[in-house]
């Protein structure tokens, strides 16, 4: 089991990997998505145009009429995933196999005279929601929902019916975290189709038998999902190397044997990975993206100072390890944390978003404090042997954990933590990491930006939690109040 992992792990990193380098082809998604678009476009249009052609027959109209329907098919299908922004190869690869199993199901089903209210669409919809994303599952249910409608000769009943069933795989709830969500997905789904299936019959478009198929349908496709689901969800994570926020909330739990590590052999980078996860969370919720992968990710960030911790001053009691270090052996001992991070996390069997967070909490900065020691002291000055390797960070969780680390390191050293002082830090960090390009590679908007800022402030104001004195004020039990 573990090598079939691997070599799907294999394909997908190398995949990317060669979809990174510079091509002289045009590809359209490439700003998006790193994925060769005329690839993805040829094999979900064959699928499609195959179902559609055994269904409509070999006659050369018909190849070309449903030639042309897959064309503007494919039109859609771009428009709506070029705004989803957080993809990469193997969400785009389970995106396209899942739409093309449910229009392939859909083809077989009617093949087998079984009745249209039999729809797949929401069984689709909540696995692309629950692993990829939501605005994925969206346009999914609708690119389904026009297939099938075509496939039954444009018949309106069916693509309602299947779009509104997809809705209903989306509304409610929103994240997977226990087996009950299953349930009440799959309860999500059917109410949904029974509303959908009684609009119907109420305006007297409803072509068959309300009790017999209108309830009957939708019974079974909720419970078929329910099944799906909770049989098959597991199995496409593990396939497709993605995290769903299950994972993430296993990798979170403080049992996780690196975590009970870090907490041994670095309290002090422990306590300090609790508090950037509080600010990446809360800065995470304020602009509306994954806190409970920036929380995790932030758990493990530094994860690399197991093993030298005392050359980290968070976890320094007694005495300065790098007194007798050179500035440039010092910044060595620094920097190392990253790579030994990424190392150490794999090993564990963290995830890949996750080890993410550690390869780009420090993007391409310099070691300020030993490269402004060696300036002084005459040491090697070459910026290169100071700087971070990179990359910078790739998404807005791993923007924001950049900035809630380097945002509580500073805040710590604080002498007087005044609502300004914690303010005017913030921002200047912010403001710093913005203008040397380190937010450069990351969908993060100025608005983001300035959001974060203040959260942090908020966040750190309450962190640092500014007693107020109330020595002169006439209050008899003001001990008891602090
Ligand atoms: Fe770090
Ligand atoms: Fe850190």
């Amino acid at each position: 089991m573990g090598r079939v992992k691997s070599f799907f792990s294999r394909i997908f990193k190398s995949w990317a990997a060669a979809l990174e380098k510079p091509s002289k082809n045009k590809n359209v998604l490439k700003k998006d998505i790193p994925f060769p678009a005329w690839m993805l476009g040829v094999l979900i249009s064959l699928s499609v145009l195959t179902a559609l052609v055994a269904e409509f027959g070999f006659e050369k109209n018909f190849i070309a009429g449903s030639g042309l329907f897959v064309i503007i098919w494919i039109y859609a299908a771009f428009s709506f995933i070029k705004t989803e922004k957080e993809m990469n190869p193997s969400k785009i690869l389970l995106s396209g196999l899942v739409i093309v199993s449910a229009v392939l199901m859909t083809q077989f089903a009617k093949s087998r005279e079984i009745s249209m209210y039999f729809v797949f669409t929401p069984a689709a919809a909540s696995l692309l929601n629950f692993l990829v994303s939501r605005r994925v599952a969206e346009s999914a249910a609708l690119l389904i929902s026009l297939i099938v409608s075509f496939i039954y000769l444009g018949n309106f009943e069916v693509f309602f019916i299947s779009f509104v069933g997809g809705l209903g795989a989306m509304a409610f709830p929103r994240r997977i975290i226990k087996r009950s969500d299953i349930f009440l997905n799959a309860l999500s789904i059917f109410v949904f189709l029974l509303a959908a299936n009684f609009a119907l019959q109420l305006l007297g478009i409803h072509s068959s038998n309300l009790i017999y198929d209108g309830i009957r349908a939708p019974f079974l496709v909720s419970a078929l999902t329910f099944i799906f689901i909770i049989s098959f969800f597991p199995l496409f994570e593990w396939v497709f190397n993605l995290t769903s926020d299950v994972r993430l909330i296993e990798l979170g739990d403080f049992n996780h044997p690196l975590l009970k590590k870090l907490m041994i052999e670095a309290p002090g980078t422990y306590h300090h990975s609790l508090m950037v996860a509080a600010l990446a969370e809360a800065a995470a919720v304020s602009i509306n993206c994954n806190s409970l992968l920036a929380r995790v990710g932030a758990y493990y960030h530094d994860v690399g100072k197991i093993g030298k911790a005392q050359y980290f001053i968070e976890n320094q009691l007694e005495g300065n390890a790098h007194e007798t270090l050179k500035p440039e052996m010092s910044a060595l001992v620094i920097l190392s944390h990253v790579k030994e991070g990424v190392k150490l996390a794999a090993e564990a069997g963290v995830d890949e978003c996750v080890l993410d967070f550690i390869a780009q909490h420090h993007g391409t900065t310099i070691v300020q404090y030993f490269f402004r020691k060696a300036a002084v002291s005459g040491g090697a000055s070459d910026e290169t042997i100071y700087r971070y390797p990179g990359p910078l960070p790739q998404t807005r969780e791993t923007a924001i954990v950049m900035l809630a680390d380097s945002v509580e390191a500073a805040c710590r050293s604080i002498e007087d933590p005044s609502f300004e002082n914690i303010k005017d830090t913030v921002h200047k960090i912010i403001n710093n990491y913005f203008a040397s390009g380190q937010l450069n590679e990351c969908p993060i908007t100025l608005k983001n930006i300035q959001k974060i800022g203040d959260v942090f402030t908020k966040t750190l104001i309450s962190i640092h939690h500014i007693r107020l004195d109330y020595s002169d004020a006439d209050k008899p039990s003001a001990e008891k109040q602090q």
